[in-house]
This record gives C-alpha cells, sequence and structure tokens, in this order.
C-alpha cells in the first residue's frame, strides 16, 4: 500500500486556494489514491459547530485559539488520522499554519503558546507538503470585495492580513522542505502549473 500524503492548502483569505485543492485531488486519484478532501475550521460534525461559532461570534484571542485547536483536535483523531492510517491521501483547506498566521500574526497572541498546544493537540502530526498561495494583502482585498460576503476575518483590514502574511512567511521559513510558495499573483492557468511542479519534483 503506498502511504497517504497529508497536504494542506494556506495563505490569506482571497488567495484563491479553493479552486485548486480540486484539481490536487483529481491528479492524486487519477493516480489510484483514495482521496480526502477536508477544511480547517471543520471537517468533522463537531469541528463544523466550532466553526460557526469562530467565524461568526464576537470573542477574545485566548478564546478564539482554544476553539481552532480543539476543532483541529477532533479533526485529527476522528478524521485525518485514520484515513492516513488506511493509506488515504488528505488534502486540508488549512490547517495550523493558518493558526500562526491568524491568531499569531494576526492577532499577536502568544507564539509560544501556539507551540505548546500545537505539540498537545498533533503529537508530531505534521502536513507532508503545505501549498501557501501567496500574494500582497491590498491584491487579496479586491478579490475578497468582489466575491462574498465578509466574516469575522475577512472584514480585517489591510494592515490585519500583512502580518498574517508575515505569519505564513515566518513558518515557511521555518520548514522549507515542507513549504511550497504558490505565487498566487498569477492568472489560475499559471497557478495551476506551479502546484503542478511542485507535485512532479516530488513524484507525486
Ligand atoms: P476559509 O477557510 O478561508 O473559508 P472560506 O473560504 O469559506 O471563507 O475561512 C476560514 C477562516 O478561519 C479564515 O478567515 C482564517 C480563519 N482561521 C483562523 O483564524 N485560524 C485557523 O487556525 C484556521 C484554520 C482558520
Amino acid at each position: 500500500m503506498k502511504p497517504g500524503r497529508f497536504i494542506s492548502f494556506e495563505g490569506i483569505d482571497g488567495a484563491g486556494k479553493s479552486t485548486h485543492i480540486e484539481a490536487v485531488a483529481e491528479r492524486l486519484r487519477s493516480r489510484g489514491a483514495e482521496v480526502v478532501c477536508s477544511r480547517e475550521p471543520g471537517g468533522t460534525e463537531l469541528a463544523e459547530q466550532l466553526r460557526e461559532l469562530l467565524l461568526h461570534s464576537p470573542m477574545d484571542a485566548l478564546t478564539e485559539t482554544l476553539l481552532v485547536f480543539a476543532a483541529r483536535r477532533d479533526h485529527i483523531t476522528r478524521l485525518i488520522a485514520p484515513a492516513l492510517a488506511r493509506g488515504a491521501s488528505v488534502l486540508c483547506d488549512r490547517f495550523t499554519d493558518a493558526t500562526f498566521a491568524y491568531q499569531g500574526g494576526g492577532r499577536g497572541f502568544d507564539l509560544p503558546v501556539l507551540t505548546q498546544l500545537e505539540q498537545w493537540v498533533q503529537q508530531g502530526l505534521q502536513p507532508d507538503l503545505t501549498l501557501w498561495f501567496d500574494l500582497p494583502a491590498e491584491v487579496a482585498a479586491e478579490r475578497r470585495a468582489a466575491a462574498r460576503a465578509a466574516d469575522r476575518f475577512e472584514r480585517q483590514d489591510v494592515v490585519f492580513f500583512e502580518r498574517v502574511i508575515d505569519g505564513y512567511r515566518a513558518r515557511a521559513q521555518a520548514d522549507p522542505a515542507r513549504f511550497a510558495r504558490i505565487d498566487a499573483l498569477q492568472p489560475p492557468s499559471r497557478v495551476a502549473a506551479q502546484i503542478a511542479d511542485v507535485l512532479q519534483g516530488r513524484g507525486w
């Protein structure tokens, strides 16, 4: 049995990652893999309920952080770990790098506490690959304005999203073997080609 891959997709709101997840799923499926697509916060019944609260109920940064990790714990134990154990690949729209970027960078929450929670909740589990859709905060804001009604995070200003980008950059620098930066300013076909190159380079 081929081992399952755990791939996360990251970037600020409006970076356009969601449209590319299905293409990666199709690519892996065409090579014979079972693929599970999921998202964070969310992915299980409990975690989806927590997602609703996180996106729409006012709360302080510590509450937000604890709920994100509670949702993640349920998602890992009930969905991600069992899928990987049976050899499936898991594609996840956001994972813990989003917590370091949004709660750490955006909200300014204590990074050593995030690191401690990451260790408790994940017990060493990390994505095999993280595709980071990098895009200037101004451009993402224009794309969001054209697209949809904003949730609690999407209502934040450009300065907040610049801090989120800094958070992603710091995570990418700390773990360059796991991260692949995708230039999300490019048109969708070029973004897809960049992703295909990354997967090709890994023999996936
Ligand atoms: P997102 O996944 O972008 O969903 P949609 O495409 O439907 O808007 O939205 C999830 C939001 O949750 C996003 O704004 C980032 C935020 N978030 C955090 O703040 N911390 C986290 O750890 C995660 C996973 C997400």
